[in-house]
């Protein structure tokens, strides 16, 4: 994790660099950014992996496969902010960017997905400022997700502040789909960009049909274990 110095001790070690002062307010404004942003994020991310104890103590079952969370890089959040013609100081990053952390939960099943997300947005120390539904409505790519933006309060010593998260929930399914398509969407020297977009369309669309297709094998075996 990355340590947060005192303002003292920041300024301390950099007059021996001469670096303006300034600039040096500025690099700790950011850090001290960034570790809100990673508080939220544990917020955020206590609250699911609750969400899972609960249900799999009451269900015998895990909705939740993994978890995985990051913080934007500085670069990223540079090249974000430049690409959207927007001013790139740290009040920007506050006020436009709703991605700068950021929150993967890799689910079972599709029901699983809007179990969890119900289940969080329910909680009243957390405001769903957006919801995206790529499940119900795909993007033309194929891209499926079920995508949230919400707000959560960090508490520090002497202030409370309400942070963004951006929280990405799929299926095991959807998120193979979505890695291996983040992969060669970067690729440069494809030759035949349409060909390979339809054909990457067509494995999204194979790939949901099998994710309700074990949805159902699970609903029966429930019903099975149930009846008997
Ligand atoms: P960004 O400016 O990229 O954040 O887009 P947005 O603000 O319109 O948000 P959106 O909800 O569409 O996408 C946010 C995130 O979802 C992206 O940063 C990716 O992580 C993921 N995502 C969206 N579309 C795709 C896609 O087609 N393929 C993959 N692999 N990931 C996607
Ligand atoms: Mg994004």
């Amino acid at each position: 994790m990355l340590e947060v110095k005192s303002k003292a001790t920041f300024l301390e070690q950099s007059n021996k660099m001469d670096v303006p002062e300034q600039f040096l307010e500025q690099m700790q404004q950011y850090q001290e950014m960034m570790m809100m942003y990673r508080c939220a994020i544990r917020e955020v991310q206590t609250k699911l992996e609750i969400l899972n104890d609960a249900m799999s103590v009451r269900y015998q079952r895990n909705p939740i496969n993994f978890i995985k969370s990051r913080v934007k890089s500085p670069v990223s959040i540079m090249n974000k902010l430049e690409r959207k013609g927007l001013e790139t100081t740290l009040e920007s990053i506050e006020e436009n960017l709703n991605d700068v952390a950021g929150i993967r939960v890799v689910c079972h099943f599709v029901d699983d997905i809007y179990d969890v997300a119900q289940m969080l947005a329910r909680q009243d120390d957390l405001k769903v400022l957006e919801v995206k539904d790529y499940i119900k409505n795909p993007k033309p790519n194929g891209y499926r997700s079920y995508h949230m933006i919400v707000e959560i309060p960090v508490f520090l010593p002497k202030i409370k502040k309400p942070m963004r998260v951006e929280v990405q929930i799929r299926t095991i399914a959807m998120d193979f789909w979505a890695s291996l398509d983040h992969q060669l969407r970067y690729k440069k020297d494809i030759e035949n960009p349409e060909e390979i977009s339809r054909e990457l369309k067509a494995c999204a669309e194979v790939i949901s049909s099998t994710d309700y297709q074990m949805q159902e094998i699970r609903k029966k075996i429930e019903k099975i274990t149930k009846d008997s």
